[in-house]
């Protein structure tokens, strides 16, 4: 099986997980491309989707899938959406796609975040992944400079803005040995709109799929 297999796989199993006649919160990248287009087969059992990127919006209305605001919808049962890496407590580097701030709202606003990977994103310790930062721009330089300072070498991502309209800096060389404390200290900078580490508020669920089948992890 190739990646493009097991993502494939991955996406159709988490329909199994989406709540019939709920709305449902859905994230951003090529994994979530697969989920988006499995959910537009069970279209009619959803009343919406609240999505995380300007992307994901285009595709659920190519499936004809209403996409909701999220202050109309409030909560929604179950969110889904890929990752960069996954630990073993389900904690995650996300961002890679650029879509970390609204995929970070959009998780916040649901009662179980449904995570979707292939076993190459599942690490022991995460890190080798660049940790994505969103910053407002005239603040990049000064996150740098703190990122420096505990290890990483922050770079501009080239020719990329957000949704948002904002700069993202990737960050090497860390090896995240806390990402609870991680994220908290980085969420504090000013000048940090988002970190892309999802470590307070984790994954509830991981499938997880590699060539031997499929995997379900829980915290
Ligand atoms: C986008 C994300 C994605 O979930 C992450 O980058 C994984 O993407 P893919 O499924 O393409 O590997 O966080 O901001």
């Amino acid at each position: 099986m190739n990646q493009d297999q097991l993502k494939q796989a991955v996406a159709r199993a988490a329909i199994e997980h989406v709540v019939d006649g709920a709305v449902v919160g859905v994230g951003s990248g090529s994994t979530v491309g697969f989920f988006i287009r499995e959910l537009g087969l069970v279209r009619h059992r959803v009343r919406g989707a609240v999505s995380s990127s300007e992307r994901s919006s285009a595709l659920l209305r190519e499936q004809g899938i209403e996409v909701l605001d999220l202050d109309a919808v409030g909560t929604m049962p179950v969110y889904v959406d890929g990752a960069d890496e996954i630990d073993g407590q389900l904690r995650m580097i996300k961002g890679g796609g650029g879509a970390l701030t609204r995929e970070k709202i959009v998780a916040a606003a649901a009662e179980r975040f449904v995570c979707i990977v292939d076993a190459s994103k599942v690490v022991p310790v995460m890190g080798r992944f660049p940790l994505p930062i969103e910053v407002i721009p005239m603040a990049c330089g000064l996150v740098t400079r703190w990122c420096a300072q505990l290890g990483g070498e922050a770079r501009l991502r080239a020719g990329f803005t957000t949704d948002n309209g904002n700069p993202i800096l990737d960050v090497h060389g860390l090896r995240i040995a806390d990402p609870v404390g991680l994220e908290t200290e980085i969420n504090q900078w000013p000048g940090v709109v988002t970190v892309g580490l999802f470590a307070r508020r984790g994954a509830d669920v991981a499938l997880v799929a590699d060539p031997a089948g499929l995997r379900t992890l829980t915290r």
